[in-house]
């Protein structure tokens, strides 16, 4: 990187990988900015530029080029708009308690990315290319990272099929665009949530797309969130396709159980069968559990345990966790002909916990004995 003001560089170079950067003349002033970034939600606001690269099939991914945010243009023959190729990912960029910026784990989304890409008969991306990207899109518009803690700039990498073509195959060229919004808590009532019981819908079956980041997973989950929504709910528990039994995942998170046995504690989370996203939270928080001193097991887990247990106490708590929800307790389930409280209702100390602990990796509280974060040039 040059050593001059951002606005006046022509590249980010960045381990090799260039970026052409083509910012704004002119960007918002503080006191605009800060007006736009007070309560900012989820995914409401965003920031003042993106990155673009093309893909062809002949000659690859182009050099990717930071521009001023703004509307796509694409043809109406896109074979995104008919046969759906689209993928994309999240990950965060969190203000540091010392005033620098990291990402968090931006290499396991770049690879988690080209495992969905696979699967939707994509190109892969280039890892290096996909993380200096948001290396490159981050430092230019760093001024939007929320210094409040828990909040943080969401960064959205999408990929999708452009060619003008009817034929049902594969695309022969893709666009990859990175954009980022600034971010709090992705639930508008903040402290927990209800979660409703899918029993009409599914959202993945085997040898399907579950575990891929693929637009259409989340297309087909809408029905479900409507049910959740029209019946007091926040959020849709998906279960499996075959017996309609065992828990998965919630479209946009994954879920997890605290099991406590002779003051033993566990978290407890369905294992990863192809049906589910391998979530990068959920495996974050395989790894601090035993910082904390918690086993942590994936296994098969039916609603009649999940409601048993918690009855019992012997699951003691229950939760979300995604990039998007961070940890955010569950309150109530419910589904058409059954509802039960979790923990009498209020958010437990092992969601709480973990949470905090998680947060303090992210915000460089304590020591990142990871190497999770990636700091921002
Ligand atoms: C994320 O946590 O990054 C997600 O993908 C959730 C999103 C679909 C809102």
């Amino acid at each position: 990187m040059s050593d001059i003001g951002p606005s006046m560089r022509a590249h980010f170079v960045k381990d090799g990988m260039k970026i052409e950067l083509k910012p704004l003349g002119e960007v918002l002033s503080k006191s605009e900015r800060e007006k736009v970034m007070t309560n900012p939600g989820f995914g409401k606001i965003f920031t003042e530029h993106m990155i673009m690269s093309q893909y062809d099939s002949s000659s690859g991914w182009s050099t990717p080029v930071l521009q001023p945010y703004g509307p796509l243009s694409l043809d109406p023959a896109a074979s995104v708009l008919h046969y759906g190729q689209s993928i994309f990912e999240g990950f965060k960029a969190y203000y540091q308690q010392n005033g620098t910026i990291a990402l968090f784990r931006p290499l396991e989304n770049a690879k988690r990315m080209n495992q969905s890409a696979a699967r939707l008969a994509m190109p892969s991306i280039p890892e290096d290319l996909f993380v200096s990207a948001a290396q490159a899109l981050v430092s230019q518009d760093r001024s939007w990272v929320p210094q409040i803690r828990g909040e943080s700039l969401y960064v959205r990498p999408l990929m999708f099929a452009t060619e003008a073509a009817l034929g049902v195959r594969p695309s022969s060229t893709y666009q990859f665009v990175l954009f980022a919004s600034p971010s709090g808590s992705y639930f508008p009532k903040g402290k927990s949530f209800n979660v409703w019981l899918s029993e009409d819908y599914i959202r993945a079956a085997p040898g399907g797309t579950g575990a891929a980041k693929f637009a259409g997973n989340y297309g087909a989950s809408l029905i479900g969130q409507k049910q959740a929504i029209d019946n007091g709910c926040d959020q849709v528990v998906w279960l499996d396709a075959n017996e309609h039994q065992y828990l998965e995942e919630m479209s946009g998170m994954n879920i997890c159980l605290v099991e406590t046995n002779n003051n033993k504690i566990c978290l407890v989370t369905p294992n990863l069968t192809g049906t589910i996203l391998s979530g990068i939270t959920r495996s974050s928080l395989m790894q601090i559990s035993k910082d904390l001193g918690w086993d942590f097991s994936e296994r098969t887990i039916s609603v009649q345990e999940w409601k048993d247990k918690s009855i019992s106490g012997e699951f003691s708590e229950s939760f979300a966790c995604g990039t998007a929800a961070v940890i955010t307790p569950i309150r109530e389930v419910k589904s058409k002909s059954d509802s039960w409280l979790i923990n009498q209702g209020e958010p437990g100390p092992i969601a709480v916990r973990l949470r905090d602990y998680l947060l303090d990796i992210q915000h460089g509280v304590i020591q990142d004995s990871y190497g999770w974060l990636h700091l921002i040039p």
